[in-house]
């Protein structure tokens, strides 16, 4: 289970995060909402291990992770400017993570293909991603997350650059596939009807506290 413990972080000597207590268990997507500037992307970059907090903890199956390096943490990210390579096909996009863990190119490519099959993007495999509309490319940047079964899956307001009727779909799809994975995920969004077809519980985060919202 993914634990964020009393976090404090100032920013420009205000307090940001004043004290974010949050659980998410095993199989379970959470989201946070909150108005722009409240600090939900700080809060989920603490988890990532991308800033630091003043005070307080990032605990995972009851270890403490807060200072430990985000590459080590298995936790995948899934933020709003996908960052997918140019340079390689999707395919390879997709095989990126196993092969960084060491898996050999042709293994790591067979189970991207099996992916972007489950993705409906098979015959894209060999596609250039920028050649793929916004919405293809984040099913392939979801499928990069997905492939190395991270412990967590962070996403940053995943769906922000798509028009209104994409997403609509998007979330569907999107939350199929991580309740498939069985992964515990924590959804940034500002999107209230986004966070109810992707979360089982949500948080708003407002002055620096939670505040429970179902
Ligand atoms: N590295 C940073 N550079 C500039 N501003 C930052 C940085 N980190 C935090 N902030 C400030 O903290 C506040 C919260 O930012 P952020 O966590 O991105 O909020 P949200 O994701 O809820 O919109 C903003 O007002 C922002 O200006
Ligand atoms: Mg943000």
């Amino acid at each position: 289970m993914l634990e964020i413990h009393d976090i404090h972080r100032q920013w420009d000597h205000r307090p940001l995060l004043a004290g974010v207590s949050l659980q998410v268990p095993p199989g379970r997507t959470v989201a946070l909402l909150g108005a722009s500037g409240s600090g939900k992307s700080t809060l989920l970059k603490i988890v990532a291990g991308l800033e630091a907090p003043e005070r307080g903890q990032v605990r995972f199956d009851g270890h403490d992770i807060t200072a430990m390096p985000p590459h080590r943490r298995g936790f995948a990210l899934m933020f709003q400017d996908f960052a997918l390579f140019p340079h390689l096909d999707v395919q390879d996009n997709v095989a990126f993570g196993l092969v960084e863990q060491g898996l050999g190119r042709s293994d790591a490519r067979a189970q991207a293909r099996a992916m972007l099959q489950r993705f409906g993007l098979a015959d894209h495999a060999r596609s250039r991603v920028w050649t793929l509309s916004g919405g293809e490319q984040q099913r392939v940047a979801l499928a990069r997350a997905l492939i190395t079964r991270p412990r967590v899956l962070l996403l940053d307001e995943p769906f922000s650059a798509l028009d209104a009727a994409l997403r609509v779909q998007l979330r569907e799809e999107f939350g199929r596939h991580i309740r498939d994975a069985g992964m515990s995920a924590l959804l940034v969004t500002h999107d209230e009807a986004e966070a109810r077809a992707m979360a089982q519980s949500a948080w708003q985060l407002h002055d620096g506290c939670l505040r429970a919202l179902w």
